[in-house]
């Protein structure tokens, strides 16, 4: 979806070719949120006076990839590029259509006028986006783009022209401005009027800052300002300057950078120092000094913010020798399942300590009901584990589809516990199926790959799956690392039962083993490849399992979608005679995964009637399942795990096949069309 990048060097001379590299580089590495059209703002001008030159904007902005933004900004024959600047703002925005179609005037910065006076990049929804347009057309503004985005900065000038002083700052015109605001949003501004200056906001989409100064950060907390009546007041005794922070210390050289970006990915390679804000956060840097203002204080509210160091490394948002980042994580499995692993597994005497859930286990032990909910891949790693929650908690468990089990107003009572399933920690509707629950008194837990998400801050507890950054838009690594956190807690649900120990053991065994398992699946990429060689031209693929693999047969069939553009279902092999059998004949590829568990019997019935209507199944299986094998066109041959892991390793030869089979339908594996990594509106 779309991504945020912001700059500011306060003190710190830089060019505006640096400038403009750098928002190009921080558009790059959002670039795997897929968007379609892309924009900056930096001040316009070519006087040495660096003051006269911010008193004009200059936007640029293109529809298509953030190259094309690039050639297009180099082709400014208006912009001398040698120019420096002590003290500059620049914004930055990938787009993904919702308002109106990709293209450069529905691109962002959006701005309140011609004369560039206010401009704003948005991620996000204005859901009251036409009454305020009709407000403000009545108000004699005039509307360019199609966008919902553009009522901000016009709003913004409306409230600048009627400002009841001149002394009035930036971001309480911005607090103003999101007061009239419904939707979801993550905000960043520029204006002619305050030169130097930027102001960043959010509300249901996320937003973090990070902090570059040559000098050691003076202080590891942001204190909250309050406003009450015109006064703000610091609720927090934590050191600060006349309401605003001085992150470094004061009287020496104050250089110091600032980076606002939806997505840590695009900060990490400048610094790993950052503030997340939280919703209504207006956070507002000026005079190079960085100060965080609320509306109105609310009970529980943290009256700070801690500038966190981020874990991430620039490496890992890197392609390294892989064609693209998919291929990466699929690769990157054997160690991804690891760490999630990592310090929480006690292999010799077969625990499981997952640390952010131990002070509410008993809690949730106590609990009626477990529910999980997620979307796409999210949601298949919960019917992917059900079966063992089932098993090993004894409760009933509901796997939801979050948009679904909204729609629904699903019944949700105080003694349910809802696991909130999301890679980014940020997917628009299982953030609002989150507050959801939250407002039924369900204790709530987040299973993220991203530290300070919104679900991760939101939730009462959670298990970060730690599987490193994932880029690919067609989750991979991230699906394998929830499958075995759920797993994880399913297990650390039953430590105290007897009867349960010799299956936990026999797990935990198996978790020891699944490194080494992945690796062996992984090296049959080259029979993988060929087998896509075979099915690369056709329209459609079936991929059919039961019990432990039904998820792995949806997850497939969504790779195959996503990546492919092939039409391609997952078919619980129960189903087959209620419907598809009908859709299978000598023509149709059929997968199937049949594994040796209590479902193999019942799986080699479904094999049997493909092998009768002449179908040619391409098997999925354990290496000595020789019964199986006999019928079968094609096999791919898998190490034996326990039941409830089988579906880790059936899954890859299914994403690798997806792979092979969009590079050879010559398909951008990285940014597959119409799709978003992140999905941050409803
Ligand atoms: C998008 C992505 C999918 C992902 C889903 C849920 O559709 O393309 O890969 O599974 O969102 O995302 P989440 O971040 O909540 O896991």
């Amino acid at each position: 979806m779309c991504g945020i990048f912001a700059y500011l060097n306060y003190n710190v001379p830089r060019s505006r070719k640096h400038i403009l590299d750098t928002l190009v580089k921080g558009l790059q590495r959002l670039e795997y949120r897929g968007y379609d059209s892309a924009g900056v703002a930096v001040d316009g001008g070519n006087d040495k006076n660096w003051d006269n030159n911010s008193k004009v904007i200059q936007l640029i902005k293109k529809r298509g990839k953030v190259k094309a933004l690039q050639d297009e900004i180099y082709k400014q024959d208006s912009l001398d590029f040698d120019i420096e600047f002590e003290t500059h703002v620049g914004i930055a925005h990938t787009r993904w259509a919702t308002h109106g179609e990709p293209n450069a005037v529905n691109s962002h910065p959006q701005r309140s006028d011609k004369n560039n006076e206010f401009v704003v990049i948005h991620n996000g929804i204005i859901t009251n986006y036409k009454d305020l347009k009709k407000f403000l057309e009545s108000k004699g503004y005039e509307f360019e783009s199609e966008t919902d985005t553009e009522t901000i900065p016009k709003l913004l000038k409306y409230m600048y022209d009627n400002r009841e002083s001149d002394e009035i700052s930036l971001s309480t015109l911005v607090e103003r401005v999101t007061q009239q605001l419904e939707g979801a949003f993550a905000l960043v501004f520029k204006s002619v009027h305050f030169p130097g200056q930027v102001v960043g906001t959010r509300r249901g989409g996320p937003l973090l800052i990070g902090v570059q100064s040559k000098h050691k950060l003076s202080t590891d907390h942001i204190p909250v300002l309050y406003r009450c009546g015109k006064e703000k007041k610091a609720v927090s005794t934590l050191p600060r300057v006349d309401g605003d922070t001085c992150l470094y210390p004061i009287g020496e050289e104050t250089g110091v950078e600032y980076y606002f970006a939806s997505d840590a990915s695009a900060i990490i390679e400048h610094t790993n120092r950052v503030i997340f804000l939280e919703d209504d956060d207006v956070a507002a840097v000026v005079d190079g000094r960085l100060s965080i203002h609320r509306i109105k204080r609310t009970a529980g509210d943290d009256p700070a913010r801690a500038i966190q160091t981020l874990q991430m490394e620039l490496q890992q948002i890197m392609k390294g020798s892989y064609s693209s980042f998919m291929q990466k994580e699929i690769f990157e499995q054997p160690e991804s399942v690891v760490n999630t692993m990592r310090g929480r597994v006690n292999f010799d005497d077969f625990t499981v300590l997952l640390g952010g859930l131990k002070d509410h286990i008993r809690e949730i032990r106590r609990c009626r009901r477990l529910i999980v909910i997620g979307c796409g891949t999210s949601y298949h790693a919960g019917v992917a584990t059900r079966q063992i929650l089932e098993e090993l908690t004894e409760l009933p468990v509901m796997v939801e589809l979050s948009s679904d089990f909204l729609d629904r107003n699903t019944p949700v009572f105080r003694d349910d516990v809802c696991f909130f399933i999301s890679q980014s920690g940020e997917t628009a509707d299982t953030l609002m199926a989150l507050h959801y629950c939250k407002e039924r008194g369900a204790l709530t837990v987040g299973v993220t790959n991203t530290v300070g998400s919104s679900i991760s801050r939101e939730t009462d507890c959670g298990i970060h799956i730690n599987a490193g950054p994932e880029v690919g838009v067609a989750s991979t690594k991230a699906y394998t690392s929830q499958f075995v956190a759920l797993v994880m807690f399913s297990l650390m649900m039953c430590d105290d039962r007897l009867s349960m120990q010799k299956r936990r053991q026999e797990i935990i065994s198996a978790l020891r083993t699944l490194p080494d398992l992945i690796k062996e699946v992984l090296a049959l990429d080259d029979q993988i490849n060929s087998l896509a060689h075979e099915l690369y031209q056709q329209r459609s693929l079936l991929v059919m399992g039961r019990g432990f693999n039904y998820a792995t047969c949806m997850e497939g069939a969504l790779k195959i979608k996503e990546i492919t553009y092939m039409h391609s279902e997952g078919i619980l092999a129960g189903e087959l005679k209620h419907g598809p059998l009908a859709l299978v004949d000598k023509l149709m590829p059929v997968i199937m995964i049949i594994m040796k568990d209590p479902t193999h019997t019942k799986c080699q019935n479904a094999l049997q009637q493909v092998v009768a209507r002449k179908g040619r199944p391409i098997l999925i299986c354990e290496k000595n399942d020789d019964e199986s094998k006999l019928l079968a066109y094609r096999t791919i041959e898998l190490p034996h795990t326990v039941d409830c892991l089988q579906g880790v390793l059936t899954v890859i030869p299914l994403q690798l096949l997806s792979y092979h089979l969009a590079v050879l339908r010559g398909f951008d594996v990285d940014f597959p069309r119409n799709l978003a990594k992140s999905v941050t509106v409803e």
